[in-house]
């Protein structure tokens, strides 16, 4: 994909000032009185193609939107929304803040287009994050929110599922789905839940809480691509036998050189990601939603993601390192032109 002279000029910046100066442009540009018209006019896909589906019961303006680690703590929502995102996730939100890992703390692995994530999800917590979707504007109306439930680094496995229902509780009335982040936090490696018992911890608790609840929330898990082919049979095992609603596939890479310092995301995982959706999808008999996620570089990854069997597909570095042309470039590359009368009439006749 070609890049235009503004990213090539930001990409000689480390990923994390890239990411953050985009993020601050985008906050100025959203508070000017004509900026989120701006935004929409410059990014948003063309209302000529159909792209909106249904999945797990959400409507989606479109099936592209936002990973986890993005926009974490919900800041940009309204922004994102008027560039024409079908869906944002937020997180991982964590219980308290957290710093993250000490700067710098990413790398661009810039041959192979990818990055090296050692941010350790750092979070505002629960209660900055609470507050943004609180105060949801018109602006978003049209915007997905789904939450992404993630580990404090220090938390010790054995309290994780305590802290994933506070979270769980408490954005429950203000977020449209959940995804329960069951590949790990890049500072605490050594915990990636894998095994049936270990996975059940986690989605049980919150099972539970939404029996009790008026609306129904869908609960997806996050799994990474390391799992062998086994670890990803149990997962779907409990897909199929438990009322979980789909799963998000996949996190970053810890398997892959360089991975000893931090997670490989970016265009080093888009095969393996593509991978894991396919299989899950085939062993699922393509009965529950996917969302795609990992190494969506291009509109091309993205086509081939929905085609192995991603109902909806989740952006992160393909954003950070390719610009958000992307969005538009994706959106024609998988939309059906929506019929005219014309070619309705051509085809009565
Ligand atoms: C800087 C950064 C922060 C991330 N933070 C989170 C996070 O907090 N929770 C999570 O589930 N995934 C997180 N991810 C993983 C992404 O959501 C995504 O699964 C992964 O990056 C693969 O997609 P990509 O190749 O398109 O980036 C993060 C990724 C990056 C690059």
């Amino acid at each position: 994909m070609r890049r235009t002279l503004f990213q090539n000029i930001i990409r000689l910046l480390p990923p994390e000032t890239t990411h953050g100066l985009r993020m601050a442009l985008l906050g100025i540009v959203g508070k000017i009185p004509t900026g989120k018209w701006w935004l929409k006019l410059c990014h948003a896909p063309s209302r000529k193609f159909d792209i909106e589906r249904e999945v797990f019961g959400v409507h989606f303006r479109n099936p592209i939107g936002i990973a986890a680690g993005f926009d974490p703590n919900g800041d940009r929502l309204n922004e994102l929304a008027a560039m024409g995102f079908g869906f944002v996730e937020i997180g991982s939100v964590v219980p308290r803040p957290q710093p993250g890992t000490p700067r710098p703390r990413m790398r661009r692995l810039r041959k192979m287009n990818s990055l090296l994530d050692n941010s350790g999800y750092p979070s505002r917590g629960l209660e900055y994050v609470l507050d943004k979707v609180r105060k949801r504007t018109k602006h978003t109306r049209n915007l997905v929110i789904g939450c992404n439930i993630g580990k404090l680094t220090a938390t010790h496995p054995d309290d994780i599922s305590k802290e994933y229902l506070r979270v769980f509780r408490n954005m429950y009335q203000y977020v449209d789905f959940f995804v329960i982040n069951a590949a790990c936090n890049t500072a605490s490696k050594q915990y990636v839940p894998r095994t049936r018992e270990e996975l059940l911890n986690l989605v049980e608790p919150l099972f539970e809480f939404r029996r009790g609840q008026l609306d129904y929330r869908p609960i997806l898990l996050k799994i990474s691509p390391d799992l062998t082919r086994e670890e990803i049979d149990t997962v779907v095992d409990i897909l199929i036998e438990t009322p979980l609603d789909g799963i998000e596939a996949v996190a970053g890479s810890y398997d892959m050189e360089p991975s000893r310092q931090g997670a490989i995301t970016g265009a080093m995982l888009t095969d393996r990601a593509i991978e894991v959706v396919r299989y899950v999808a085939e062993r699922s008999e393509h009965n529950y939603p996917i969302i795609g996620t990992g190494g969506m570089m291009t509109e091309e990854d993205i086509k081939r993601m929905m085609e192995a069997g991603a109902s909806l597909v989740a952006l992160n570095t393909g954003i950070r390192e390719n610009g958000v042309r992307l969005l538009n470039r994706a959106a024609k590359t998988i939309a059906t032109p929506k019929q005219t009368e014309q070619t309705e009439q051509t085809e009565q006749q």
